[in-house]
């Protein structure tokens, strides 16, 4: 887990004083420090940089503020984007259709035509959408996406490489969908996989690798079919909890790229990491509105809830929480932090220590750029939040909070039930 300055027992992060930004753009807010998404996108493009070429395409489900995107591309990130939408998100921020990678599933032919429009390559999910864009755009750029028949992640919700996913070919019909892939005129350039989210542990990385070393091996055997790229996917967890070990890059580098250059003809590999490059890098400030006591429990009533950040009512996810204003005060009462939501499963934390909390008090819940803002809701009707990037000591609005207003837009009631 990050460690993050105080002065004078206030919370600081880019250089800035953590209730002067919730002063300046109220709460909640997301706050993204420039310095250490910079640091993170290095970290792992070295790791395995240096040892073979690698192609880092971040995955911007986790995040995709626009600003943060184009920190990314100047570092010279490319993309995995699973929609449309995130391709032109990619597009505005400066990203050439080259450097992204589309990895769609239930894909349409309206989306099939958009991607080919914008000739940006085409990871293949299924028969069905091989088909569908051989008739739509001849020749296109394409790799398939294997079911590795692994699975691994921090819930089950994300372990999208086991066997009963609805994610890819599976293993035992991917041959076979090359062979019909060239019989369509396709020329496909690499195969991808994807394990899951949020793996804490290198093992599972080394098995998919073997498992798609076989693969690779098989398609050149059977039909002299040389992929240049192999994609393993993203799911680079990172220490949530204090006592979370973070993972170890140059070991998990050294064991993957060791595999595939004694074992393959492969000369790019890829990963998709979004989590381990943006989450860290970011924590939301949300303000105590109330405290309350009953014969059960103690709450810290805030301003940020499940539709400010999901992930844990959806998954049980641990977040760690502090107090930006007395930070390092020693921790001497259980709270269940809670959110304005109408549900008992809006929950920030629950039975956590903490400083004795008051209204007013500011707290800091600790790597939320991956996964927050992308996956928070109007739920209640209540406005998403704003996003703002330090950098240097100076504070930059990134993204607005939603008003009253953008609640309303695009509805419509219809004219005979105004009468
Ligand atoms: C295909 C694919 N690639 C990459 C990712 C990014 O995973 P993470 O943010 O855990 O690195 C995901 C996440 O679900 C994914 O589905």
């Amino acid at each position: 887990m990050r460690n993050f300055e105080s002065i004078n027992g206030q919370m600081t992060i880019g250089g800035v004083k953590a209730v002067d930004i919730a002063r300046k753009y109220g709460t909640p807010v997301y706050v993204t420090d420039e310095a250490r998404l910079r640091e993170n996108y290095r970290n792992v493009s070295a790791a395995f940089n240096s040892r073979m070429p690698t192609r880092i395409n971040y995955a911007l489900k986790a995040n995709n503020n626009l600003a943060v995107l184009r920190i990314l591309e100047k570092e010279g990130s490319c993309i995995d984007a699973v929609s449309i939408g995130e391709v032109e998100l990619c597009l505005k921020a400066g990203f050439s259709p080259d450097r992204i990678l589309y990895t769609g599933t239930s894909v349409s032919n309206e989306e099939l035509s958009m991607l080919a429009a914008r000739k940006v390559p085409i990871n293949i999910d299924s028969m069905s959408e091989m088909r569908r864009l051989a008739e739509i755009a001849p020749g296109h750029p394409i790799s398939i996406r294997v079911n590795p028949g692994v699975g691994a992640g921090h819930h089950a919700h994300v372990m999208t490489g086991s066997k009963t996913t609805k994610f890819g070919v599976p293993k035992g019909a991917i041959v076979n969908a090359y062979s019909e892939a060239i019989s369509l005129g396709f020329n496909p350039f690499g195969i991808h996989c994807h394990i899951g989210a949020g793996v804490q542990v290198i093992d599972p990385f080394l098995e998919v690798t073997d498992v798609m070393i076989d693969i690779v091996n098989e398609i050149k055997d059977v039909l002299g079919l040389q992929l240049e790229m192999l994609d393993l996917g993203g799911g680079i967890g990172i220490p949530y909890k204090p006592e979370d070990h973070e993972m170890d890059l140059d070991a998990m580098a050294d064991a993957i790229t060791g595999r595939v250059l004694e074992s393959t003809g492969i000369k790019q590999l890829v990963l998709e990491p979004g989590r381990y490059i943006i989450c860290d890098s970011t924590v939301l400030l949300a303000t105590v509105h109330d405290v309350k006591e009953t014969p059960d429990k103690r709450f810290a009533g805030t301003d940020a809830g499940f539709h400010t950040l999901i992930r844990p009512a959806f998954y049980g996810s641990y977040h760690h929480v502090a107090v930006a204003n007395r930070f390092g005060a020693p921790n001497e009462l259980a709270y269940d932090v809670v959110g304005p939501i109408c549900e008992s499963g809006d929950f920030i934390a629950k039975d956590r220590k903490l400083p004795r909390l008051a209204e007013g008090d500011v707290l800091v819940i600790y790597d939320t750029g991956a996964y927050g803002f992308t996956m928070a809701s109007n739920y209640n009707a209540r406005p998403l939040p704003a996003e703002v990037l330090v950098s240097e000591g100076q504070t930059y609005l990134t993204r607005e909070r939603q008003t009253m207003d953008d609640l309303i837009r695009g509805q419509k009631i219809p004219s005979r039930l105004m009468v």
